[in-house]
C-alpha cells in the first residue's frame, strides 16, 4: 500500500461558496505532507471533512489504510486512526489533562469510569512525551504548547496513523516550535503520517517532505520539498510570480509623533523599555515569541497596570487607564488574538469592520447600514477579503480572512499611529504583500506604524528601524542601513554583541 490516505474528487459547497471543487490529497505513511494555498483555498475545510465535521458533496471518495473511509464525527475519525491537533481549545478548558486524553473512550471497570487507571495511564504517556505536567491539572492552567502536546499524546495513544496539524505554530514560542518538530520527527519514525498546514515557508522546508497546493478550492499540484523551492511554491499558490515579497514604499520622515518612555509593568514582565516613532516611519519590534513585546504594547494600551512610564502622543502627555484613553488620541492596536481585538464571530463582515469607526457610519446622527456597507466594501476590495458578500458571518470566513477583517476594522478608524502585533500571522504570501503596501501608503500619508513580528525577513523588508527585545527588556536598536539577520537574532537571544 503506497498511500495511507487517498482522497479523490472531493467537493464541498456552502451557501454562496464552492469551498472545494474536486480536489485530491494523497499521503504516504511516515511522511510530513504540507497542505498549502492562499487564505480561503479550502485547506481547513478538507480537514474538517476528514474529521467527519463536514459532509462532502456526492462524488468524492476517501480510502484510508486500503479501506473505504466513512466517518460521521471526530470520535469515529479517531477510532479509525485519524486525529487532529486542535487550535481552538476553549470549550474544554475546565477539563483535566487525563479527562481530555480519555474523553469519549473512558477506561472502565465493572462499567464505571476507572479514574485511577486513567490518571496512571495519562501519567505514563505524559512522562514518555517528556512533558512536565500533572495529569490532574486543568487545561486552563497549561500553556498553548502544553495543550498541543496533550493533543499529540492523545493522538499517539489512540494509535492514529494520520495526524492533522492546522497552523500548529500560530501561538507557540520559537523554542516550543523546536520541541514540536522533535515530536513530529519521532512520529514520522514510527510511520505516522502528518498533514501539516502553515503559511510559514521556513517551516515547510524545515519539516515537510511533500507539498500539495490548492488555489480557490481547486487542486493545483503536488511535489516534494526537495524538488520545489520557495518561488515555485508561491507561483503554484498565487498563480503568478511574486518577485518582491516585501515591497517598501518611499515616505518622508517627519517629527516624533509617539513616545513611550521607561515603560515598566507592575507584574515586571516589561522593564524600562523606551520606544518612539516618527511620522512616515515604520518601526519594527523584534525578538523571540515570549520576549515581552505584546506585553509592552498591552501595557501601553492600559490593558495591564504600569508601575512606571510616560506616554506622549503628538507632543501631549497621555494618562492611560484603559484602552479608550489612548484610542481617543488616535492610536490603534491591531492584535492577532481575535478574541482580545473583539471580533464578533457571529456578526457580519460589515458590522465587524464598521464597529470601531461607528462615528463614520452615522447619517444625521443615526447608524446607517448602507454607509457601513459602503465603507466595509472598500476594505473587502483593498485587502482582497474572500467572502461571498459583506453580509457573511465572520465565523464562516477562513482564518486568514478573519485576520484581514481585524486589520480593516482598525484602519477604518483612521488612526495616526498604528501598532500591529503579528499582523500577518496566518496570512498568505500574496495577501501579506497587500498589507505591506497598505502600511506603506499609510506612512506616506504621514502616519506612523509600529510592527511586532517574529519573522525577521518581514521586519528587515518593511521597517526603517528595528528595536529588539529579550526577556522583558530592550536589548538593542538598529536603523535600516545596519539591518542583518544575524545581529537581530543575536540581540533577540540577548548575547552581548
Ligand atoms: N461553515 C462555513 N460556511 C460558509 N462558508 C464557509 C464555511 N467554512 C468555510 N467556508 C468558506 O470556504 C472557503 C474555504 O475556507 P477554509 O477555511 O477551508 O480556507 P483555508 O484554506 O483553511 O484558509 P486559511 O489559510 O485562511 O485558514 C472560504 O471561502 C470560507 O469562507
Ligand atoms: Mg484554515
Amino acid at each position: 500500500m503506497e498511500y495511507i490516505l487517498d482522497m479523490q474528487n472531493i467537493s464541498k459547497t456552502f451557501p454562496g461558496v464552492k469551498a472545494l471543487d474536486g480536489v485530491q490529497l494523497k499521503v504516504r505513511p511516515g511522511e510530513v505532507h504540507a497542505l498549502m494555498g492562499e487564505n480561503g483555498a479550502g485547506k481547513s475545510t478538507l480537514m474538517k471533512i476528514l474529521m467527519g465535521i463536514y459532509t462532502m458533496d456526492p462524488g468524492g471518495a476517501i480510502t484510508f489504510n486500503g479501506q473505504p473511509y466513512v466517518v460521521h464525527n471526530p470520535k469515529e475519525a479517531m477510532d479509525t486512526g485519524v486525529a487532529m491537533i486542535h487550535q481552538e481549545l476553549n470549550p474544554i478548558l475546565d477539563m483535566t489533562v487525563y479527562e481530555n486524553i480519555f474523553v469519549g473512550r473512558e477506561l472502565r471497570k465493572h462499567g464505571i469510569v476507572d479514574k485511577k487507571a486513567e490518571i496512571e495511564e495519562a501519567k505514563r504517556l505524559i512522562e514518555e512525551c517528556g512533558l512536565h505536567v500533572s495529569p490532574t491539572e486543568t487545561l486552563r492552567h497549561l500553556t498553548v504548547a502544553q495543550c498541543q502536546l496533550i493533543e499529540i499524546i492523545k493522538a499517539i495513544s489512540v494509535n492514529a496513523k494520520v495526524i492533522i496539524m492546522d497552523e500548529p505554530t500560530a501561538a507557540i514560542t520559537d523554542r516550543e516550535v523546536e520541541l514540536l518538530f522533535g515530536h513530529i520527527r519521532r512520529l514520522k519514525a514510527k510511520g505516522v503520517a502528518i498533514i501539516y498546514i502553515s503559511h510559514r515557508m521556513d517551516e515547510i522546508f524545515a519539516i515537510c517532505d511533500s507539498v500539495t497546493v490548492y488555489r480557490d478550492g481547486r487542486y493545483i499540484g503536488c511535489g516534494t520539498t526537495k524538488e520545489l523551492d520557495e518561488a515555485a511554491l508561491i507561483k503554484m499558490m498565487v498563480g503568478r510570480e511574486i518577485t518582491d515579497v516585501f515591497p517598501k514604499l518611499e515616505a518622508k520622515i517627519g517629527e516624533t509623533i509617539f513616545e513611550a518612555k521607561h515603560v515598566t509593568r507592575a507584574d515586571n514582565k516589561v522593564r524600562d523599555v523606551s520606544i518612539s516613532v516618527k511620522r512616515g516611519e515604520i518601526l519594527g519590534i523584534g525578538g523571540l515569541v515570549g520576549a515581552g513585546r505584546s506585553e509592552l504594547v498591552e501595557g501601553i494600551f492600559g490593558m495591564h497596570r504600569l508601575s512606571g512610564g510616560e506616554i506622549t502622543v503628538k507632543g501631549k502627555p497621555v494618562h492611560v487607564h484603559s484602552p479608550a484613553d489612548i484610542i481617543r488620541e488616535g492610536v490603534a492596536l491591531v492584535t492577532e488574538d481575535r478574541k482580545v481585538t473583539g471580533l464578533n464571530l457571529t456578526g457580519s463582515v460589515n458590522d465587524n469592520i464598521s464597529m470601531v469607526a461607528i462615528h463614520k457610519t452615522l447619517v444625521n446622527g443615526l447608524y446607517s447600514k448602507g454607509k457601513a456597507r459602503k465603507l466595509s466594501q472598500e476594505y473587502i476590495e483593498k485587502l482582497n477579503i474572500k467572502t461571498p458578500s459583506g453580509d457573511q458571518i465572520v465565523g464562516n470566513l477562513s482564518g486568514g480572512n478573519q485576520q484581514k477583517v481585524v486589520i480593516s476594522k482598525w484602519l477604518l478608524n483612521d488612526p495616526d499611529i498604528i501598532i500591529m502585533d503579528e499582523p500577518t500571522r496566518g496570512i498568505d504570501v500574496g495577501a501579506k504583500r497587500d498589507i505591506y503596501l497598505l502600511i506603506g501608503s499609510l506612512v506616506q500619508q504621514g502616519k506612523a506604524v509600529i510592527i511586532i513580528s517574529s519573522e525577521i525577513p518581514e521586519l528587515m523588508g518593511v521597517c526603517d528601524r528595528i528595536v529588539v527585545m529579550a526577556e522583558g527588556h530592550m536589548s538593542g536598536e538598529m536603523s535600516r542601513a545596519d539591518f542583518s539577520q544575524e545581529s537581530i537574532m543575536r540581540l533577540a537571544s540577548d548575547i552581548a554583541v
